[in-house]
């Protein structure tokens, strides 16, 4: 029992409240085994009449589509691209591992997130299928209802690969398809943010106890709480200041929760 104890508090999970581009660019190239992280996936950028255009009471959607209370999330698709583009940039020069991408495909970033995969098509090395089980019927009349989530996998040494370099499953034991409630219900507080579950068992494939990664977007920190849980050394960033403090409170309660039950 001491021994777990002993052992839980060897994770190291650092919160920092400030813009991820500002908190990278200080890391030396390959500080971090490697990175889980889900960016805002610019989901107010609509397409109407063939042209790009967005709500401008973005505060007050109702239906779901607006998912942060201070981020308008409606970039142009130039602007979002770039945007992503320098933070995979940023990612690959500071991992020497995987960098798992999560993102949805949608009309505010499909063609970015396309250009995103000709310009690193070298070092991606696969690609995730999250199958949300109960999701959603699309809101938009003739689109197919979006079920499932990507993990793009970058990794700067081995993309070329489509085997990871360091493993923790034996051959044939795991898909590229995860089947992971969506479960919308679970955190009203930020509906963006994804299942503890989810996030945990992507990094249980190749990330090992003690291992250090960074999650640029941090949200309400779920890659921190699932970090923890798999004993790996997380930093995370989040802008956001009530997204921040929401975060940190749930890591909190987990963490005491934990303690409490050893
Ligand atoms: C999709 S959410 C992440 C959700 C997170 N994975 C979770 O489960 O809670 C993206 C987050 O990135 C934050 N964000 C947006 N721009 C940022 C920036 N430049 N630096 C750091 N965080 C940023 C947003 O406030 C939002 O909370």
């Amino acid at each position: 029992m001491i021994g777990n104890g002993w052992e839980l508090k060897m994770s190291k999970i650092n919160l920092y409240n400030i813009d991820c581009m500002e908190f990278m660019k200080d890391k030396p190239d390959d500080y971090y085994d490697g990175a889980f992280t889900s960016p805002p996936y610019n989901a107010n950028l609509k397409v109407s009449g063939g042209r790009y255009t967005t709500k401008t009471s973005w505060k007050n959607f109702d239906n779901g589509a607006n998912k942060y209370e201070n981020y308008t999330d409606n970039l142009s698709m130039d602007k979002y691209y770039e945007w992503q583009n320098s933070v995979i940039f940023e990612m690959l020069r500071i991992c020497k591992g995987n960098i798992f991408y999560n993102i949805q495909i949608l009309g505010g970033n499909k063609t970015a997130i396309f250009r995103i995969f000709g310009r690193y098509a070298d070092v991606i090395k696969d690609v995730i299928i999250w199958d949300k089980i109960n999701t959603l019927p699309s809101i938009c009349l003739g689109a197919l209802n979006a079920d499932y989530e990507m993990v793009i996998i970058f990794n700067k040494n081995s993309g070329m690969k489509r085997s990871f370099d360091n493993y923790n499953f034996k051959r044939g034991e795991e898909s590229n398809i995860i089947r992971v409630d969506r479960n919308r219900k679970s955190n009203n507080q930020h509906r963006a943010s994804m299942p503890v579950k989810f996030c945990e068992k992507v990094l249980s494939l190749s990330l090992k106890k003690g291992n250090t990664i960074i999650d640029p977007f941090g949200g309400l920190m779920t890659t921190a709480i699932a970090g923890h849980n798999l004993k790996l050394n997380v930093d995370l960033c989040e802008l956001d200041e009530d997204y921040f403090k929401a975060g940190k409170d749930r890591l909190d309660k987990h963490q005491q929760q934990l303690t409490f039950n050893f």
